[in-house]
């Protein structure tokens, strides 16, 4: 199965439907609803999904989809066009690790963009190679959640980097990431899910960028915290945050 042919496709129907959900209180279900339609088409799935959980597709599923049909909902709702569908795919076994996620597909709903990448064979923006690009930290643009108590821990960083940005997408931020257009991505809330990132940390890993994450599994619903940036800077960053 070409599983990056069959996430396009859920792209499509989903940014098709997109203006009529939206207005809609029941946007994300309606849109996991259209997801799920095309992965059933497509072939048998264990999905691991944001507003249903875990939906067994079929009975003997070779894949994993993990899927966030509308990342940035709150963007979604009020007409802030930065939101977008997430999907990742690994080898069906219920021991699977978020890292294991070997192709990720991530769709920005408003633009159209398709960020995509597969273990060993890039990062792609609309099938162009796509790159992290390092600079020194005083001269970085930085993602950063700070809410809450992990705010004192982002003190020192957050004064150290250039700028500091926050838009309400983890999926589409950390493609951005892989872009090249920020150096790094920092939310240690432990509030993030599974299923926001998945598909964006295979596509930063694979535009060279370092990713580490609390060690999660695919089977269920579960939170985190995202360390992620181009590869040498992870020492400075990390000593940055220590208390
Ligand atoms: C949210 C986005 C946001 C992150 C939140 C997530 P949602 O996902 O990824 O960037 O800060 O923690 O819940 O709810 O819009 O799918
Ligand atoms: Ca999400």
């Amino acid at each position: 199965m070409n599983l990056l042919a069959t996430a396009r496709r859920a792209g499509r129907e989903l940014r098709r439907r997109m203006p009529e959900f939206a207005g809609s209180r029941q946007m994300d279900l309606l849109a996991e609803k259209l997801v799920l339609e095309v992965l059933q088409e497509a072939g048998e799935f264990f999905v691991l999904t944001e507003e249903s959980g875990a939906v067994m597709l079929g009975n003997e599923p070779e894949h994993i989809a993990v899927v966030d049909p509308v990342d940035g909902s709150y963007n979604a709702m009020r007409g802030v066009p930065f939101y977008a569908l997430s999907i990742g795919f690994a080898d069906y076994s219920p021991e699977a690790r978020l890292l294991d996620v070997h192709t990720g597909y991530v769709l920005n709903l408003h633009t159209g963009d398709e960020f995509e990448a597969e273990a060993g064979r890039g990062a792609r923006l609309n099938r162009r190679r796509i790159a992290c690009r390092r600079t020194e930290l005083e001269r970085s643009c930085i993602v950063a959640y700070c809410t809450g108590s992990s705010l004192p821990r982002l003190e020192k960083l957050l004064s150290s980097a250039k700028r500091v940005r926050t838009f309400g997408s983890a999926a589409l931020e950390l493609c951005h990431l892989a872009k090249g257009d920020f150096q790094a991505f920092v939310d240690l809330r432990g509030y993030l899910r599974n299923v926001d990132v998945a598909a964006s940390l295979r596509i930063v890993q694979e535009a060279g960028g370092s990713v580490s994450v609390d060690s999660v599994g695919l089977s269920r619903i579960e939170r985190l915290s995202v360390l992620a940036c181009c590869s040498g800077m992870e020492e400075e960053l990390r000593r940055l945050l220590q208390p």
